[in-house]
């Protein structure tokens, strides 16, 4: 059966992992993934998690199957995140949600429903995006192309562009926007742009799709949801898939849902219905401990201050991080000027290291980025930072 079975290359960003763990050297620093470690180095448990799984193991409730789209509670919790608890689409019934597995289950999902739908479409990512965003279309079945996004000349978004190529898609087109914290490149729209966005997708008769993943790691959580509330109030059908891998530092819980803003109620229970399916025939419902806890502290009030606080921190500490870097960097005496890494938002910078400068510093530092020159601010912190700006600073110098 498996004579002729190739070996498929490495995960670009997962991969980095493997080879990372087997990397013997003690000073290795891993900037690849997107995962938010404290100045210890280690992934957070968050006080709030702690709490409620406390109260949760000493409940011990029985561990039946969820309903496929997942528990209310979780669901409508999820809504009030991302649209605000006193939104409209919500009260008139517009949003269906399901808990899925972390983001890029949420992606899927949605995936494998428009293809349903929709099965001619093409969907159009941002260039450049997330890896895993055009694997995972092309594996729901689509042809997956680009509109331009990163200028590497402002390194910003270059909105324009990206609004004349929507201005130009053919009705039906899939449109994958990253709603903050753009991933890789760190650079997002502003609020104005945004609009222009809705309007191009409305004006267009384009399927937009957020993704959300990092909702708190900007300006905070209302802040960054300043895409996803220009859609709500367009009045425009739209996708939405949420993580809180990041957020609640859950990464392998895999804690996500996908929301769906239909037109009326009543579309949005035949879309339900159809979404159903689709997780049915998939992974069947949701496993229950990480939405259970993400319920919980949403909904109990001091819990979730305390959320809010922690993921505050973590937002400070990455901030804090890329002033460290630009500091440690400009003090090294390079050509290269990289206080842009201070304007870039989220987890990410975009460094213009080129793939061979990447490799260089995995070769001679044992430090690991993704191939694109992606690097990881959340993984740096007071110890490795020197370390960092070291290696940075010698693969720039030739
Ligand atoms: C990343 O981009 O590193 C994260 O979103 C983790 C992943 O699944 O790739």
């Amino acid at each position: 059966i498996f004579a002729a079975v190739e070996m498929a290359p490495r995960d670009p960003i997962l991969g980095l992992n493997e080879a990372f763990n087997a990397d013997s050297r003690s000073t290795k620093v891993n900037l690849g993934v997107g995962v938010y470690f404290d100045d210890n180095g280690k992934i957070p448990l968050l006080g709030a998690v702690r709490s409620a799984e406390k109260t949760r193991l000493e409940a011990a409730p029985p561990r039946g199957y969820q309903p496929i789209e997942g528990p209310v509670a979780y669901n409508s919790a999820v809504q009030n995140l991302l649209f605000g608890a006193d939104s409209a689409i919500i009260r008139d019934g517009r949003v269906v949600t399901a808990q899925a597995l972390g983001g890029t289950g949420a992606l899927r999902i949605g995936g494998d429903l428009i293809k349903r739908i929709v099965p001619g479409a093409t969907v159009y990512i941002s260039d450049p995006s997330w890896e895993n965003h055009r694997a995972l279309f092309e594996a729901a079945g689509f042809p997956v192309d680009t509109y331009p996004y990163y200028d590497p000349a402002t390194r910003g978004a270059n909105a324009e562009a990206m609004i004349a190529k929507l201005n130009t898609l053919p009705a039906g087109s899939v449109i994958v926007l990253h709603a903050c914290c753009h991933n890789p490149t760190g650079a997002d729209l502003t609020e104005a742009q945004w609009a222009e966005v809705v309007k191009a997708c409305a004006s267009r008769g384009l399927i937009p799709f957020l993704d959300m993943a990092y909702q708190g790691f900007a300006d905070g959580i209302e802040p960054d949801a300043v895409a996803v509330n220009l859609f709500a109030a367009s009045g425009l059908s739209f996708f939405v898939s949420s993580s809180f891998s990041k957020s609640f530092s859950l990464y392998g819980e895999r804690v996500g849902a996908l929301s769906i803003v239909t037109q009326t109620k009543d579309e949005s229970a035949r879309v339900l219905s159809q979404l159903k399916r689709v997780i049915r025939t998939n992974y069947s419902n949701p496993p229950i401990h990480g939405g259970a806890i993400v319920s919980a502290v949403l909904s109990t009030p001091t819990l979730r201050a305390e959320w809010e606080a922690e993921l505050a921190g973590m937002r400070d500490r990455i901030r804090a991080m890329r002033t460290g870097l630009v500091d440690k960097l400009a003090s090294r005496n390079i050509d290269q000027d990289f206080s842009f890494v201070i304007k870039q938002r989220g987890m990410f910078s975009y460094t213009g290291l080129t793939a061979a400068q990447v490799e260089r510093m995995k070769d001679e530092f044992g430090i690991y980025a993704v191939g694109t020159g992606r690097i990881c601010l959340a993984a740096l912190n007071t110890k490795n930072l020197d370390y960092v700006a070291d290696a940075i600073a010698a693969v720039v110098k030739g």
